[in-house]
């Protein structure tokens, strides 16, 4: 009696999207996604894909260490709400935010390098004068007389350019984060005279602390890092025709401008903030003790474009 085989016929197997060790598994990923249309989706998610294997295949992660890099990665999704972005946090203290802001602002030609815009700058700052001041409060810091010249990259002057600020308190905290400070204090739009200069008084801003009560606070405390980004000055400089520059300016004599947690200080970016103790301010009817800043920007030719603000 003929007995049929009860086993299933095997096809056989001769299909290149198989996985057979952990080379292949690169392959037949890349392999799978080649079909995407748009060429620089397709060129982008085949790399990160590609260094990601790598990454993987050098650090090898136990199935443990690998769900705990993936809850990493959802704690940033929980903690990021309308007045923290973790997300945008993990991605400054990485570095990468400041590497993405380094290759995509040259300093050939003296261009003034970029800095980041960073989580606080607000739409609608006040529009003042030259030589006004951006104090809103009774604020204890020391006074900051701030002057310079906005050029193009042949050395010419830019007539009128746009100057906008924001920066922290004395005690390190931005209007948006203190009860206590008037609405839009410390922030400012002015534009530079026909010489491209411009001028203004605020008050001396003291470093602060990136948030760290979510996942990217536990991170630094696991290695040894302060929270802290060194005193500093947001700017926005924008003329016609030109490159608008997002940058920061630092105070020269804070302590951790080597340890920045978000790595934001060019060595073009330290400004001299010089103490003078005793005579007259350089304008108004001030009287020591105030700190002065002379900082000069220089823009690329190019297209005048502005950034979005992250907040209201
Ligand atoms: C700034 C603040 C941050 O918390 C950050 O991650 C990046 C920049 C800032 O305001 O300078
Ligand atoms: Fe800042």
């Amino acid at each position: 009696m003929e007995t049929q085989s009860t086993q299933p016929q095997r096809r056989s197997v001769s299909s290149l999207s198989l996985i057979e060790g952990e080379e292949s598994v690169t392959e037949v990923v890349l392999r799978a996604m080649a079909r995407t249309e748009d060429v620089r989706l397709r060129t982008v998610v085949a790399s990160l894909v590609s260094h990601l294997h790598d990454f993987l295949r050098e650090v090898r992660p136990s199935d443990e260490e690998f769900e705990q890099g993936l809850a990493f990665i959802a704690a940033l999704g929980h903690a990021t709400h309308a007045t923290n972005n973790e997300v945008v946090l993990a991605a400054d203290v990485l570095g990468l935010s400041t590497l993405v802001t380094t290759m995509n602002n040259s300093t050939q030609d003296g261009r003034t390098p970029g800095a980041l815009l960073g989580p606080f700058y607000r739409p609608n700052a006040p529009r003042y004068q030259c030589g006004d001041c951006v104090v809103q409060d009774d604020s204890p810091g020391l006074p900051l007389f701030v002057s310079g010249t906005v050029r193009t990259t042949d050395g010419t002057v830019l007539p009128n350019a746009m100057v906008e600020i924001w920066q922290a308190s004395p005690i390190g905290l931005y209007d948006n984060q203190d009860p206590r400070q008037p609405d839009r204090n410390l922030r400012g739009m002015f534009h530079a005279d026909a010489e491209g200069n411009y001028h203004f008084r605020t008050v001396r801003p003291a470093g602060y602390p990136v948030p760290i009560d979510g996942p990217v606070g536990k991170l630094l405390a696991a290695q040894h890092r302060h929270p802290y980004r060194p005193a500093h000055i947001h700017f926005i400089v924008a003329a016609p025709g030109h490159r608008t520059l997002v940058t920061q300016v630092f105070a020269d004599d804070s302590e951790i401008l080597e340890s920045d947690v978000t790595f934001g200080v060019h060595r073009q970016l330290v400004g001299a903030f010089q103490l003078v103790e005793t005579g007259p301010g350089p304008w108004g009817d001030l009287q020591a003790p105030f700190y002065t800043l002379q900082f000069d920007f220089t823009l690329e030719p190019g297209e005048q474009t502005f950034p979005t603000p992250p907040i209201d």
